[in-house]
């Protein structure tokens, strides 16, 4: 994906809070994560989350449908930035803007998406609560390469937590999020690895077809 030897060039789409972000920031820090983080896109100015990219030198593109020249398009806009800043990946993390075809197909197999259930439980939002009405033992995030259909791409990763007696949507949130990024540095790791890859719509990991998610679960618990 990345020339051997080069970091993976990653560049993240988001809206809001950007924990996930600020966790990617953190594992490059450290020299835990072999990626340059190359661009930050937001659809919304005043995304928390973008501080961190600024704090971190990131550079930043707040790319809102309000703010475009009449006749502009906002898939046109993030393409052309995006294309500007040649990424290896691209990662959707709690972007809230739906992407058209034309963008995603230009970006097959390079963009990614975290989303907060095990897919294809849940797609869409308020998962927490879902997955409690649906009276489901366990809840958990998925990252999938990112198709036309709305959190419908192949999924290459998955980890999971309990539901536990007496949850609200809250409690399962607080439970999932550590695990989401964990999770997110993992999956990331296997790009920087070169060792996932979408061929057509099938996963390979380490070129073997992935018949099902490759579940963290238990490797998280541990690292
Ligand atoms: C995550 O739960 C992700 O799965 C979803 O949006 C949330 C983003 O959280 N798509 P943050 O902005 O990284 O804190």
């Amino acid at each position: 994906m990345s020339p051997p030897g080069q970091p993976l060039r990653l560049a993240v789409l988001i809206s809001g809070t950007g924990s996930n972000l600020k966790t990617l920031i953190d594992a490059r820090a450290e020299g835990r994560l072999d990626i340059d983080l190359v661009l930050v896109i937001s659809n919304r100015a005043d995304a928390p989350g973008l501080a961190h990219a600024r704090a971190a030198n990131i550079p930043v593109e707040v790319i809102s449908p309000h703010d475009l020249a009449p006749g502009q398009l906002e898939d046109e806009a993030v393409g052309a930035r995006l294309e500007a800043a040649r990424p290896d990946l691209v990662l959707l993390s709690g972007y809230m803007r739906i992407l058209g075809a034309p963008l995603v197909e230009a970006f097959h197999g390079r963009m990614i998406n975290q989303h907060p259930s095990l897919l294809p439980r849940h797609k869409g939002l308020d998962t927490y609560q879902r997955a409690l009405d649906a009276g489901d033992r366990n809840h958990g995030a998925s990252v999938h390469f990112v198709t036309a259909e709305l959190d419908g791409g192949p999924v290459i990763t998955q980890a999971s937590v309990p539901v536990l007696p007496g949850d609200n949507a809250t409690r399962l949130a607080a439970r999932l999020r550590p695990v989401e990024h964990r999770l997110l540095i993992a999956t990331v790791e296997l790009f920087t690895r070169g060792r996932v890859r979408l061929d057509s719509d099938t996963v390979r990991l380490d070129d073997k077809a992935l018949n099902q998610p490759l579940d963290l679960t238990d490797a998280l618990r541990s690292s």
